[in-house]
């Protein structure tokens, strides 16, 4: 079969597209034909070495959809045929606050992935394919859809009637969570460098729109915009000194929610975390009833996912790439050909 692997850390360049061995599931796995499966940041940073627990040669990939192609013994179904979406969170453990650090691990490392034609998967990583989506919007939704909705509404207990600040909007991750948001009816305050994104995210659902890049006092901006004295929530995976300005302007009681860094460093401010008594609120993927109520969020069928664009197998080195410079809007999707 057809597989998209890293052999070397040296950057997404090193992605090559190779012929592999056939898969076979084992006792209580599913095998998957994958139709599309969709690149995360994680990707990118695995090919820089920037990731625990690297071991190569891999199949990177960590979402995907497709259709069962075989169970292995013990597995009762779904069927041969039925059209699938893949949770990439394996074994989380028995604590839905909480992931088991030592056993759980993310599709794609240090697992073969889902850049290939098979991917092998344990039975209750496979769940039915919401009617709706497209194989390219099923493909784009399950890590980014899982953060943002266990980052949203199990640790940040988003209610209607809060102000949401979402950093940095070109991202999965973020434009998930802003989908969410504005389905629950919160307000949503959007931040990015580009003004071309802040309109995508505008015609999603935005309400309002800063661009960080020109104007140095995005942060004030948002606090006005937000009124009551700042957002009273806050998802940000930029970090750095983005994290540091959140903490200024968060209302105070307000929730902080954050799940990655993108940006080095920061100097953050205890005093405003401890002055304002904010929640700082870390996550990291999401529990098996986290990837169960993000699936229910979407099942009525009004939420597409943000796609920027879907690239052929052999273009797997420029999309990671893309991603590398944040050029992309959303999720970059890959078609398994
Ligand atoms: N812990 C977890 O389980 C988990 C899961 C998923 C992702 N993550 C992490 O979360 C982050 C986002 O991941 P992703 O794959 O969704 O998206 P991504 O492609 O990493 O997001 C990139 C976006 O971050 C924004 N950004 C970068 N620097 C910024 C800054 N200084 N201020 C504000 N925004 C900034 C940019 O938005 P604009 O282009 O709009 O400016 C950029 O497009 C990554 O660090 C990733 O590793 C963690």
């Amino acid at each position: 079969m057809k597989a998209v692997r890293l052999n070397e850390i040296g950057g997404p360049q090193n992605l090559r597209l190779e012929t592999i061995p056939d898969l076979e599931p084992g006792a209580g796995e599913i095998l998957v034909n994958v139709k599309r499966a969709a690149f995360n940041r994680r990707d990118v940073f695995i090919t820089q070495g920037l990731y625990p627990g690297i071991s190569l040669p891999r199949t990177l990939g960590s979402d995907g959809a497709g259709v069962v192609a075989g169970v292995g013994p013990g597995v009762a179904g779904p069927a041969v045929g039925t059209p699938v979406v893949i949770d990439p969170m394996l074994n989380w453990g028995n604590d839905p606050n909480l992931w088991d650090a030592k056993a759980s691990s993310i599709l794609g490392m240090p697992h073969d992935g889902t850049f290939a034609e098979y991917v092998v998967v344990p039975a209750q990583n496979v769940h039915p394919k919401p009617a709706h989506l497209s194989d390219d919007e099923a493909a784009a939704l399950p890590l980014a859809g899982l953060t943002a909705y266990r980052a949203l509404v199990t640790r940040g207990r988003i209610t209607r009637d809060d102000v949401v600040l979402i950093t940095g909007i070109g991202g999965g991750v973020q434009t998930f969570a802003l989908l969410f948001a504005a389905y629950i009816g919160a307000r949503t305050i959007v931040t990015s460098s580009s003004d071309a994104k802040l309109a995508r995210a505008q015609a999603m659902g935005a309400d309002v729109a800063i661009n960080y890049a020109t104007s140095e006092a995005w942060a004030k901006e948002a606090r006005a915009a937000a009124g009551g004295g700042g957002p009273s929530l806050i998802i940000d995976s930029a970090g750095g000194d983005t994290f540091a300005q959140c903490l200024d302007i968060a209302r105070p009681g307000a929730r902080i929610v954050t799940y990655g860094g993108t940006s080095p460093k920061s100097n953050v401010r205890l005093f405003s975390i401890f002055w304002k008594h904010l929640d700082i609120l870390g996550t990291s993927m999401g529990s098996p009833s986290d990837f169960a109520g993000m699936l229910a969020l979407v099942a009525d069928g009004k939420l597409t996912s943000a796609i920027d664009e879907v690239v052929p197998m052999a273009d797997a080195a420029a999309a990671a790439e893309r991603l590398n410079t944040s050029a992309q809007f959303g999720k970059v999707v890959l078609a398994i050909d």
